[in-house]
């Protein structure tokens, strides 16, 4: 087969440290590619004002694959601040980059895996009827709308006069109507039904494919009437194209609390942008936290790669790094499936898992270990000691 081409971003913070660890194991699992290594993060809004220059979009739209590490984000005064001081004042504002790219690519569906691992001792135990820890295995994979509802970006403080004039046709505004404009901030919350239909049609082929028996979309249709009942329209709708995988219907808050209970009950959920967000995270806790979260970002013929963590800037500097290279490393296991090499992929899955199982080999966060300059004295291996253990699990 042809070389791909993979465009890099390791972004910032360990971003840094983690991609070139996760590029190590890919290579050394026998894939091939070129690496091409693009701009993003806060580097570039200092110095350019924009987090996500256009030749990194360019090269994205070129080669179609990309494995991003992280970025970080700071608040918008505390963005415009650190501004080099000949870009200030010029009407630059801050931005998600990583949000900018689901955008502009029309990355809607984000997966995130959440699998145990035998052997983590992260792992989510729970107390028996009879007394005794019982360690469920969870299998949860989330697909969250990406590029609309809560985080689609359109909101104001102090609304424009036009805006204001259309709340006020809605009956349910009369109880704001007298707040001050600059007393009111106003998030808008759009759902499309074709993004609805994409998301849900994405959860029921994954689970198809990967032998799940049921799959819950999760939302709160009791409140929010419009968009989330339109989300569980469409998984209806969707649903009676498989009629041997049932349709779970959950709120959002009612799933928090069930996936601390009960967890291993949940297959494929699909939820919006901003649900989905929360219970990929709530998942991820039950199987190992963030060093171990992945995921993927797929347009119909772009996908980008990531952990779910960020920039974990506190970490950057402790030499050797002791931040946990496996989101990453799954992460692009992830891009490996995408891209049909799942041999590979299996491959990999298998090293890591068998790492983890054997547990001679575990970062601080796998350890009940302070994150620090310390954690290596006390135990912990460090990110490439990780990698080399992976690696040689291969
Ligand atoms: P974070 O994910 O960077 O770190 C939170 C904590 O999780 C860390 O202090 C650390 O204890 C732990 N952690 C994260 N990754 C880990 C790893 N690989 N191994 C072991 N432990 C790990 O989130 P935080 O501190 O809220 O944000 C830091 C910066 O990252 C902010 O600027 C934020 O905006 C940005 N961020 C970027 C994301 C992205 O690039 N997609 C996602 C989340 C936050
Ligand atoms: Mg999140």
């Amino acid at each position: 087969m042809a070389k791909r081409t993979i465009v890099v971003m390791p972004g910032d913070g360990i971003g840094k440290l983690v991609t070139p660890e996760a590029i190590r194991v890919l290579e050394a699992a026998g894939f091939e590619a070129d690496w091409i290594e693009a701009d993003i993060g806060w580097d570039f809004w200092i110095k350019e004002g924009n987090p996500l220059p256009q030749k990194t979009i360019d090269l994205i739209a070129e080669h179609k694959v990309a494995l991003f590490g992280a970025i970080t984000s700071k608040p918008k005064d505390k963005a415009a601040e650190e501004l080099s001081p000949d870009m200030r004042g010029k009407g630059f504002v801050y931005f998600s980059p990583i949000v900018g790219l689901r955008q502009q690519f029309n990355l809607d569906i984000s997966i995130r895996p959440c699998p145990t691992f035998t052997g983590n001792p992260l792992n989510f135990i729970r107390r028996g009827a009879d007394g005794q820890a019982e360690e469920p295995k969870v299998d949860a994979v989330i697909f969250r709308q990406n590029t609309e509802g809560l985080y689609g970006g359109i909101e104001w403080t102090n609304p424009p006069a036009q805006v204001y004039d259309a709340l006020k046709t809605h009956p349910k505004f009369k109880n704001f109507a007298d707040v001050p404009g600059e007393d009111l901030a106003i998030s808008t919350r759009v759902f499309t039904r074709e993004a609805c239909r994409r998301i849900c049609a994405g959860a029921f082929e994954y689970a198809d494919k990967h032998g799940y028996t049921n799959v819950t979309v999760c939302e709160k249709p009791n409140v929010l009437r419009e968009t989330s009942g339109l989300m569980i329209a469409e998984a209806r709708k969707v649903a009676e194209n498989y009629p041997d995988i049932d349709l779970w219907e959950t709120n959002i808050d009612a799933q928090m609390m069930w996936l601390t209970k009960n967890p291993e009950d949940y297959g494929v959920i699909v939820a919006g942008n901003m649900f989905g967000d929360i219970i990929s995270d709530g998942f991820a806790g039950l199987v190992g936290g963030l060093g171990f979260a992945a995921s993927a970002n797929l347009g119909d013929d772009v996908g980008v790669f990531e952990p779910t963590h960020g920039s974990a800037p506190k970490y950057v500097e402790l030499d050797p790094p002791i931040v946990n290279p496996i989101a990453m490393i799954m992460s692009g296991v992830m891009m490996l499936d995408w891209l049909g090499e799942t041999e590979t992929a299996d491959r990999i899955r298998t090293a890591v898992s068998k790492v983890v199982a054997e547990g001679r080999v575990r970062t601080y966060d796998m350890l009940k270990v302070r994150g620090g300059p310390n954690s290596i004295a006390q135990g912990a291996a460090s990110t490439t000691e990780m990698t080399d253990a992976i690696i040689a699990a291969l």
